[in-house]
């Protein structure tokens, strides 16, 4: 009777201890689908110890992606202590990490290699903000196709992309990294990254599994400081953050990796609501979910867990599968299952997501069927692959000022190029290249010289200035070669260093003294192309004012300078549209396209509104923004719904499709293409709506000439959003559609959906 009571106390004495913990355990789900017997099998030789092991991500001593590099990571094979690596990459290197785990450790089982394959393996393609300003999903596709194809020849298996974070912030370091701004296109980007690094599926080892990063928010952190807290209403976050994420998951995405921030006080990476509720059981995610580096452990320092024993349990309950680099789960995790503060089937069902992910890459069949020497050193920087990369920076470099048809240069008989980046290639890479290999980018430099002799031009060269700091002494070289030229141009911009992760800039001006650089040379009279290389939108209203013409290259990747020089040459018409606003000033940050109309609209005319004294509202280019060497003209909008007209308004129901037309006729005198976009404003709704979203776009090619009708087709699905309930929803009521070349020069008509 005694002992009865004494159970009978210590179970109540545990069910309230577990239910002290902030996230009680999870209800483990039922694993079906492929692979679930021979999972189960290989469950069923192991240890706990061994299971805690394919929860456990380290890095390899190849690369720092973080603060912390562990020494040992070969014994942790060994021991069975770890069931992916990263950081590792090479035929070489992953084979021989390889062979430790199949034939040195108990059970042989194989190991899964990550990367930060984030825009090319070797051969590099330019920054994924770059490419997003092409709008064309089927060229980023390929790039990621290419990534993945390269990545899997040099033994890879897993991509730590694509990041869909969207953001508004552009003093954010990582905004390089994703697709700009806006919700819709976003996840159009998202979705086709993943379907191009992950394909249909891994019968010829030339695929990687897709990782969707960071989960969730992690785009909006408070004052665009890396790391920092990210606190927005939920509304907020269904409509324009979470969307992305959920595209790629949609896509197929097979890993998921939790985000540093807390969202709204609570870490993602223990994060139940977001693990569980939305990632899993709204949206039906069935693969798994690793952490950031480290960011178990920092739940520590965000206040959240007393110490790293419980911030492990927090991430277990929440849904973490893998933990990166924290070594917490190896520390500590076989413990809180013996205290009974995480249940054993959390581990199992993480353990059998990754094991089943190392069924589906066919691992268990043949672990070194990523590691074939001949066809490593095949595929990298093959031509095709190089070919692709001089196309994709062509698609995105943007085109943001060009005076009196200044460009593209024909009949110059002398070019003075200027600047700290005109010939230096190995920034070309930019930040996020990896395995990249700077030396092998072609510069703007050579390029040009490529050219001079079959072109006919005399190029002179002046570096001018460094990227920082705040010698001037290399002025007066540059303004004497600008003296002696027809034309002169200025590459300029930001280090591949002061983008990415934990690159936040206060000024995103132009660094240095090169904003004096270029000063200085318009003062010579000679007309100035500046051509920036950068990972944000940068600030240069004096730049934006006074250059002929400014080119925003971004950091193109491996051909970087050939396609620059293609643009600059006129061999290629540009045709790319900025997917970040820019801003007049750094004051103006957050600007982007689709803000909220407020109480007190903008009118520069009178006092109290919504307005800065001493600057307009507008930003100096817009979202969707981007010039060619034609131009095109727009009909004027036509709209039609199945419904009559009333009082100058198109009606129509749930079940119609609206129709939007407009005719586009290339007016000038060159082929090119354009990037026809819709908007849609809910005028008004049961809370309130930003004053238009993207809804919808073509990019469109036209001889000098030619027309082309563009219709978009538009039902009430398109115009849900999160409503006052939080119901997913199209309300009734007014909706301007609107078309234009931008976000900014739109035609309207007013529809009204009805009930
Ligand atoms: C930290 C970064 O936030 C993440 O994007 C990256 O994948 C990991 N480090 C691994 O390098």
């Amino acid at each position: 009777m005694k002992s009865y009571t004494y159970i009978f106390a210590s179970i109540i004495l545990l069910i309230a201890f577990v239910s002290s913990c902030k996230n009680p355990n999870p209800q483990p789900e039922l694993v079906t689908g492929p692979y679930a017997h021979q999972v189960d099998s290989v469950m069923a030789l192991m240890t706990l110890e061994e299971k805690i092991g394919q929860m456990t991500l380290f890095t390899t001593d190849w690369g720092s992606t973080g603060p912390t590099i562990r020494e040992g990571f070969e014994e942790d094979i060994r021991k069975g202590r770890c069931g992916a690596l990263f950081n590792s990459h090479t035929v070489a290197f992953t084979r021989h990490l390889q062979e430790i785990a199949i034939k040195e450790s108990r059970l042989g089982i194989p190991l899964i290699f990550g990367y930060d394959v984030i825009h090319g393996y070797k051969t590099i393609f330019p920054i994924p903000l770059a490419e997003s300003c092409s709008w064309d999903l089927a060229a980023m596709e390929n790039t990621a196709s290419i990534a993945a194809r390269e990545a899997a020849a040099a033994g890879l298996h897993w991509t730590f992309a694509p990041m869909v974070d969207i953001t508004r912030d552009p003093r954010w370091g990582r905004v390089m990294e994703g697709a700009g701004e806006d919700t819709y296109l976003g996840s159009l980007i998202a979705a086709a990254r993943v379907k191009g690094f992950q394909g249909s599926n891994f019968d010829n080892a030339d695929k990687v599994m897709a990782c969707v990063k960071h989960f969730a928010g992690y785009g909006a952190p408070v004052a665009g400081r890396e790391y920092n807290t990210v606190d927005m209403s939920e509304r907020m976050f269904r409509d324009i953050y979470l969307p992305p994420y959920l595209a790629a998951v949609k896509a197929g995405a097979m890993t998921v990796m939790t985000s540093f921030n807390d969202l709204d006080g609570v870490p993602s990476t223990g994060n139940r609501w977001l693990l569980d509720e939305v990632l899993r059981k709204e949206n039906h995610f069935t693969g798994f979910v690793v952490t950031d580096y480290t960011s178990i452990n920092e739940m520590v320092n965000h206040g959240y867990a007393v110490d790293e024993a419980q911030a492990g349990e927090e991430a277990a309950n929440a849904g973490v599968d893998m933990d990166m680099q924290g070594a917490v789960y190896q520390q500590f995790l076989k413990n809180s299952i013996d205290s009974g503060r995480v249940a054993l089937e959390v581990i199992d069902l993480a353990v059998r997501r990754i094991l089943t992910t190392k069924f589906q890459l066919g691992l268990f069949k043949d672990p070194y069927r990523f590691c074939n020497e001949q066809r490593e050193k095949e595929t990298v920087f093959a031509a095709a692959h190089l070919e692709a990369a001089r196309d994709m920076a062509r698609k995105s470099i943007v085109l943001l000022k060009n005076e009196k048809n200044i460009l593209p240069l024909t009949s110059k008989k002398t070019i003075a190029l200027i600047g700290p980046l005109a010939a230096d290639g190995t920034q070309l890479i930019g930040a996020w290249s990896g395995a990249g290999e700077g030396d092998k980018c072609v510069s703007v430099f050579t390029a040009f010289k490529e050219r001079s002799a079959k072109d006919g031009f005399t190029l002179l060269h002046a570096k001018g200035a460094e990227i920082s700091g705040d010698d001037k002494k290399g002025f007066s070289e540059a303004l004497s070669a600008a003296r002696k030229s027809d034309i002169v141009i200025a590459v300029v911009g930001e280090s591949k260093e002061m983008s990415g992760e934990a690159s936040a800039r206060a000024d995103i001006g132009l660094p240095g003294v090169q904003q004096a650089l270029v000063e200085a040379l318009v003062a010579t009279g000679k007309p100035v192309v500046v051509v920036l290389m950068n990972g944000r939108p940068l600030a240069l209203p004096w730049i934006a004012e006074h250059a002929n013409a400014i080119v925003e290259a971004w950091w193109s990747g491996t051909e970087g300078g050939h396609a620059i020089a293609d643009i600059l040459f006129g061999d290629y018409n540009p045709s790319a549209k900025l997917t970040m606003t820019f801003p007049r000033v750094m004051g103006q940050v957050p600007i982007f396209y689709n803000q909220k109309n407020t109480g007190r609209p903008y009118d520069p005319t009178t006092k109290w509104n919504t307005r800065y004294i001493d600057l307009p509202n507008s930003p100096q280019y817009p979202f969707g923004y981007g010039l060619s060497y034609t131009t095109f003209a727009y009909d004027s909008l036509v709209v039609t719904t199945p419904q009559p007209p009333s009082k100058g308004e198109y009606l129509f129901a749930r079940k119609d499709t609206i129709q939007a037309s407009v005719k586009i006729t290339n007016t000038g005198t060159r082929s090119g293409e354009e990037i026809v976009q819709l908007y849609v404003r809910d005028v008004v709704g049961s809370v309130t709506r930003p004053v238009k979203e993207l809804k919808g776009y073509e990019k469109i090619k036209l001889e000098p000439g030619e027309s082309k009708n563009v219709v978009f087709h538009i039902t009430s699905d398109q115009l849900r959003f999160y409503t006052v309930d939080m119901i997913y929803k199209a309300e009734p009521g007014t909706f301007w559609i609107m078309v234009g070349p931008d976000a900014e020069r739109l035609q309207k008509k007013v529809v009204r959906l009805v009930e």
